[in-house]
């Protein structure tokens, strides 16, 4: 077999803000990213993973001023939390630098500079909303209000959450600046705008064809049918990023520096370790560049950084390959619902490895999303690593090392059984190349179960009980250690500590992809020790109640950052040891009580509701569909998941407890316009709540 030919690749993940400590969403990401990565070492070429911070624009303006502190103090620490936690959890990163630096402005001013000068930027005046008290104008998100459309409180200025209408923050009805909480005006500045349309055909040439995912072009085709639009990279001061060269009080918009943190990144690495820099990004570069990113910025990836950077005289990007979000117990993370949980909680309880493995069986090549379920979790973990994986080497090890004085024999037991485990390698290879992980986990542990087979069937612990079968014994032990040694090599890109243990227990330096074809025998190992242990759930209840530690009341200047702090009815309901059920509310995280503060308590709009009608719902056998009378307030209606426990007709007429304020929720079958109180701990075991008599629709609950 001819070696492949070495290849030079350059990889990067997207860049995480510097705003806040990485996430189990991150997380996923960057684990992916760096299974390839190492797979590509693996296999003899030469691959740089290359990332950093991004460190401008608005959020993280606010933060820093609302932690008072300066923005460059922000990054900083940040970044340490970063580098940290992306390092416990073994990403291996060659550099990790931030786009608030001087490489950064320089490639970002030469850029710029070049595509001025291609003629590719051109100045309008636009209208936008602008906060006169903070002084400054607002991006969309940071503008709330009703919604044009379907009267939601609290939107944001470009979408609505519950009908899903687009609009521009001038449409929203009562509008807030989210930074001073004042209405905000519309007022004039004049912005510059790169001409994506000038890109049209050479994006069209290059999304064509099967580079990017099949979802990905998809997407790219009603985007090119809907019109490329001109991008806006200027955004008035006080902003926070580079200021544009030749504009006074103007700034680059973050998008366009962020990614060119690629560049700077590597620029910064180059310098350091006397790379050539030019090689990766010249027009007639031969070295291949990757960029791993979540589904959310695919058009900032395949659109505007393509044309960004051919349009200053640089190569694209060889491919972008998005995945999908994670969920975790099947809920979108968020942090108030506690479903967010921080890499350092995770790294605090359980091992980094563990959830790599587990990502990996989760991550198909597309952008599909992928759910962390934790009961799922500990059972995959302890069949496969432990149960299968690891109990491979400790079936073998100890006759190895009792019975042949820790030497494995000169030849094997069944040298056909371990051609096919070589040869599967080329079979995983193409997986991983595909960044089909899922695939190359059913490939490795459909081959552990053929090893364990094997063990099954020769029974080396009945063989032992013969001394005169010891040379037997050896052999078929020596066989098995040899197919733990092979599925190492093809875990290690997922599990490089559970590798490097294994390399630790046969004596050998680290090992790459090409090594798993040759057996190793007639040599001493050495004594094993456990490589994996099994997952405590109790660990896993731990990190779910860590969790929920974060959730504590939002401080002060958080608070200030996000508007109005929205109290979900799980902490409102939980002092009071109320149970709340909505259909929204069934699946949470199990975690005990946060507390809560009497203020935050208070936000809570508790009335009086008589409900004046009861259905079922077509498709969803859990829930009653309630239309109830809030007095003051007005009808509502209310999807309960109290279905279990009472028959509709019993309902109707009776006086109950609701959450009035809660944001309304689109559901599958309709707007859900507040919550439904009641204790127990559900089935039929539901009892709604009862005021004495005398209380009317819409008094309020204090
Ligand atoms: N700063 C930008 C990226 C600039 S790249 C030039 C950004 N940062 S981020 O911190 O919000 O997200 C970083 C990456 O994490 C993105 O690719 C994003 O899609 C990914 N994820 C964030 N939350 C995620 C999940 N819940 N699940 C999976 N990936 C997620 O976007
Ligand atoms: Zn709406």
């Amino acid at each position: 077999m001819t070696a492949p030919a070495k290849r030079t690749l350059l990889v990067t993940s997207a860049l995480p803000y510097a705003n806040g400590a990485p996430h189990l969403g991150h997380i996923v990401e960057y684990v992916q990213t760096d299974i390839w990565v190492r797979f590509q070492r693996m296999r003899g070429h030469d691959c740089l993973f290359i990332w950093a911070s991004d460190a401008h624009g608005t959020p993280i303006m606010l933060k820093a001023r609302q932690e008072g502190i300066t923005p460059e103090q922000l990054i900083e620490r940040v970044g340490a939390e970063q580098r940290r936690d992306f390092g416990e959890f073994d990403i291996s990163y060659d550099n990790f630098h931030t786009t608030h630096s001087d490489e950064n402005r320089e490639v970002t001013y030469e850029i710029y500079r070049r595509l001025v000068a291609g003629g590719h930027i051109r100045r309008e005046t636009i209208v936008q909303a602008y906060d006169e008290q903070a002084k400054m104008f607002l991006p969309d998100r940071y503008v709330r209000g009703t919604c044009p459309r379907c009267g939601a409180l609290d939107q944001y200025g470009d979408s609505c959450e519950v009908c899903g209408a687009t609009y521009t923050p001038a449409d929203l009805l009562h509008a807030v600046s989210v930074v001073s909480g004042t209405a905000p005006v519309q007022k004039q500045s004049e912005h510059l705008f790169f001409k994506l349309g000038d890109f049209e055909p050479m994006l069209r040439a290059w999304t064509s064809g099967d580079r990017l995912q099949s979802a990905v072009t998809a997407k790219l085709d009603e985007w090119f049918s809907a019109g490329l639009r001109d991008w806006d990279i200027s955004r008035d001061e006080p902003y926070f990023g580079f200021g544009i060269p030749g504009e006074t009080g103007k700034y680059f918009y973050v998008w366009l520096d962020a990614p060119i943190g690629y560049l700077s990144s590597l620029l910064q690495y180059c310098r350091r370790t006397g790379r050539d820099f030019d090689r990766y990004w010249q027009p007639d570069s031969d070295a291949e560049v990757y960029h791993f990113i979540g589904k959310d910025i695919v058009y900032f990836h395949t659109l505007f950084w393509p044309a960004v950077l051919v349009g200053a005289g640089y190569r694209p990007p060889t491919s972008v390959f998005a995945h999908g979000f994670l969920t975790v117990n099947g809920l979108k993370m968020s942090k108030s619902r506690g479903t967010l949980i921080s890499a350092r909680t995770w790294l605090d309880h359980l091992p980094a490895e563990y959830l790599r493995y587990y990502f990996a069986s989760r991550l198909g090549d597309g952008v599909e999303d992928l759910d962390l379920n934790l009961d799922d979790f500990v059972a995959k973990v302890n069949s496969d690593v432990v149960g299968k994986l690891v109990n491979i080497a400790s079936r073998c090890a100890g006759f190895i090392t009792r019975g042949s004085a820790g030497r494995l024999a000169s030849t094997l037991a069944d040298a056909a059984l371990q051609g096919e485990f070589a040869a599967a390698g080329e079979r995983v290879a193409a997986l991983y190349e595909g960044r089909d992980l899922a695939g190359a986990m059913r490939e490795i542990m459909s081959l552990t179960d053929r090893a364990n087979l094997y063990i099954d069937q020769q029974k080396p612990w009945l063989m032992a009980k013969d001394p005169a079968r010891a040379a037997e014994v050896q052999a078929v032990c020596t066989q098995g250690i040899n197919l733990f040694r092979v599925l190492a090599v093809y875990l290690k890109p997922v599990m490089p500590r559970l590798a490097a243990g294994a390399e630790k227990f046969f004596g050998l330096p680290s090992q790459n992809w090409a090594d798993a074809a040759t057996p190793l025998l007639d040599t001493a190992i050495n004594a094993y020790e456990p490589l994996a242990t099994r997952v405590d759930p109790a660990a896993v209840k731990a990190l779910l109640a860590a969790s929920a530690e974060s959730l504590k009341p939002v401080s002060a200047p958080e608070a200030a950052a996000t508007t109005v702090p929205v109290v979900t009815a799980k902490s409102a309901a939980k002092p009071a040891k109320v149970a709340a059920t909505s259909a929204a509310k069934s699946a949470e995280l199990v975690a005990p009580p946060a507390e809560l503060s009497i203020d935050d308590f208070m936000k809570v709009d508790l009335r009086i509701a008589r409900i004046d009608s009861a259905e079922l719902v077509d498709g969803a056998d859990k829930l009653l569909r309630l239309g109830v009378d809030l007095g003051e307030l007005g009808q509502r209606q209310i999807f309960a998941g109290i279905r279990s426990a009472y028959e509709p007709a019993q309902l109707v007429g009776r006086l109950t407890v609701v959450v009035a304020n809660l944001a309304p929720r689109k559901m599958r079958f309709g707007l859900s316009e507040g919550m439904v109180l009641a204790a127990g701990p559900g089935g039929q075991e539901i009892f709604l709540l009862s005021p004495d008599a005398g209380a009317t629709p819409g008094m309020k609950v204090k």
